[in-house]
């Protein structure tokens, strides 16, 4: 009976768990994330969600009053909410219980002075994207980050989705065949009927016509992060869209659409085990960005294991990629190299 349930929910052993395996908590910081800030809250829960963080220190606003109010509404220690992050990486690094990991969530601008600040006292990172304002930033972060063998995380959550971690097994085991086109879309609306000047945060991308396109809007009415992206190749093709993370479309030349599900008996173990919870019961954003963290945790444990977290290099190509868009349509859409 026991053994048929077990068949019932599939192989649960692989699914993430909060369990710590003997290892201890990271103690990490947060700088970033203040009252009103989108994606701070994600951040603080994402690193609670698989128990491997303990969340001890921080900055949460430019105004030291605010910061330190807000840090005391977390939880935090009053001597734990810093108002500069200077002072923070040299505090924190002095005491016996200091923090190990950064979280940085801060306007992108300041990412990389931050970032440096703490990497040189050996602390590890995982920071929001885009990874800095400029390309020269990026690469001088690369190069802090080599130089200091710290792990650094770019939480470029969208990839750590199950179902995306599949269609990446299913490319790279080859059964799309040559990939032909790459369609993504990205329609927001948030810019619509604001101010004039908002209209200039809208992006458009076009890549090559025959390889791909990426169309990015904020100015798409009614659009709410409908990230959709596909892959055509000679011998299949895939399907996401994020309004239904837990579907993957996967159709094989001249046979019928399959639609896999997360966590289901078709899944590949990468895909399984990005999962927390058994088949049918829907995982969502929350726990993709999770998945960064607790890699992220995972790795700082062991050091010489490869993960699949976003790094620093793709934080960097990131980079490069936004500038050469940019330049690109300042050049009536001629093609840039990168
Ligand atoms: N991964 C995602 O899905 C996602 C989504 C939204 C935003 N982001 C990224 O996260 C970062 C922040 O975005 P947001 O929308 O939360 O920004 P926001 O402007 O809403 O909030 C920024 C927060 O950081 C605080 N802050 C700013 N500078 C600070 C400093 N020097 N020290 C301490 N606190 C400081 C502000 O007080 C505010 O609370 C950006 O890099 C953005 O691109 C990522």
């Amino acid at each position: 009976m026991k053994k048929k349930s077990k068949i019932a929910f599939g192989r649960l052993d692989l699914l993430r768990n909060d369990t710590l395996n003997n290892k201890n908590k990271i103690r990490i910081g947060f700088i970033g994330g203040g009252p009103n800030s989108f994606i701070g809250y994600t951040h603080r829960l994402s690193a609670r969600f698989d128990n491997k963080f303990e969340f001890v220190a921080g900055i949460f606003s430019k105004d030291k009053k605010k910061s330190k109010s807000f840090g005391s509404s977390l939880g935090l220690a009053d001597d734990r909410c810093y108002s500069d992050y200077k002072s923070m990486a040299s505090a924190e690094s002095k005491r016996n219980d200091g923090i190990q990991a950064l979280g940085i969530m801060t306007p992108s601008g300041d990412h990389y002075k931050i970032a440096k600040a703490f990497i040189e006292k050996g602390i590890h990172i995982i920071c929001d994207k885009p990874l800095t304002a400029t390309v020269e930033d990026a690469v001088k972060l690369k190069k802090v980050i080599l130089k200091n063998k710290i792990v650094f995380a770019l939480t470029h959550n969208y990839s750590s989705y199950p179902m995306l971690r599949e269609a990446k097994n299913i490319i790279s085991n080859h059964k799309l065949g040559k990939i032909n086109l790459i369609n993504v879309e990205y329609p927001q609306g948030y810019t619509v009927g604001v101010k004039k000047k908002d209209e200039k945060a809208t992006l458009k991308w076009r890549l090559d016509k025959k390889r791909g396109i990426i169309w990015v809007s904020s100015a798409a009415t009614g659009g709410e992060n409908g990230l959709k992206i596909r892959v055509y190749g000679t011998k299949g093709s895939i399907e996401w869209l994020q309004d239904d993370p837990n579907n993957l479309k996967f159709t094989e030349l001249d046979k019928p659409m399959k639609v896999i599900t997360r966590a289901s008996k078709l899944v590949s173990n990468f895909s399984l085990s990005s999962s927390r919870i058994a088949a049918g019961h829907p995982e969502g954003f929350f726990e993709a960005f999770a998945n960064i963290y607790s890699e992220f945790a995972d790795q700082i444990h062991n050091k010489n294991k490869k993960y699949s977290f976003p790094t620093i290099d793709d934080g960097v190509a990131g980079i490069k990629f936004i500038y050469a868009a940019k330049k690109s349509s300042n050049l009536n859409s001629k093609w840039v190299k990168i």
